[in-house]
């Protein structure tokens, strides 16, 4: 892995979580280019506190918009507007722990009135991991995200279910959308760098991923 890019089926879905367990069990680091909403825990925060890493593997955000809205949107309240050059990944190194890269949203979320994330992603030319709920409504945002970055030519790595075991959604999705199921985290009743490790470990591979 030189950089992974960590996307999902919607907002909430679990990406952050599912990038600090990753984090935590690669020694990559982390990067959330563009952070919209500053009310609370950020997306690095909560990685380097589910992950329990050193704030040397947090890699600064580009943008922090103040407004828990599609980045285009926050960045218009902000008065400014999300210039695609700035989001260059940072390099890695031979030696380097490597970079797992967190979207905003999902795969088409706008990041200014003329680009669209997965424009972003097909730029960046790196491998996505898409990261899907298991519950009702699934299949549809799952296929659609899929069709929406093969159309883009952008390779998919696999797709990570969060949430309750929905078998026959698990299948179907990867059916139809020809793409290959890494695992699934379950719900957590207490998420901690812990609880979230042994998850990580008893329901993925680590090779999957670097
Ligand atoms: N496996 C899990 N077990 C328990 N709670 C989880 C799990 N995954 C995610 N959550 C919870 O669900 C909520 C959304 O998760 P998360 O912040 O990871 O979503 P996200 O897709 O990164 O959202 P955003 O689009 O805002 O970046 C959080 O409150 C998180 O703690
Ligand atoms: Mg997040």
């Amino acid at each position: 892995m030189t950089g992974l890019i960590i996307t999902g089926t919607d907002t909430d879905v679990g990406k952050t979580v599912f990038a600090a367990a990753l984090v935590a069990a690669t020694g990559a680091r982390y990067w959330k280019p563009i952070q919209a909403g500053l009310d609370g825990e950020t997306d690095s925060q909560t990685v380097q506190r589910l992950a329990d890493v050193a704030s040397m593997r947090i890699v600064p955000e580009v943008y922090r918009l103040k407004t828990a809205a599609s980045p285009h949107a926050a960045a218009e309240i902000d008065g400014l507007e999300i210039d695609v050059e700035r989001l260059e990944p940072p390099a890695t190194e031979a030696g380097q722990p490597q970079l797992v890269i967190e979207g905003a949203g999902g795969v088409l979320v706008p990041l200014s009135r003329r680009m669209l994330q997965a424009d972003l992603f097909a730029r960046w030319d790196l491998p996505v991991v898409l990261v899907a709920a298991t519950r009702l409504g699934t299949i549809n945002h799952s296929l659609l995200s899929i069709e929406a970055l093969k159309r883009r030519a952008i390779e998919i790595r696999g797709i990570a279910f969060v949430g309750e075991a929905n078998d026959d959604s698990e299948r179907t999705i990867c059916d139809f959308g020809k793409v290959r199921r890494l695992g699934r985290l379950p719900q957590l009743a207490e998420l901690t760098p812990t609880s979230l490790a042994t998850a990580f470990k008893q329901n993925f591979s680590r090779e999957d991923f670097v």
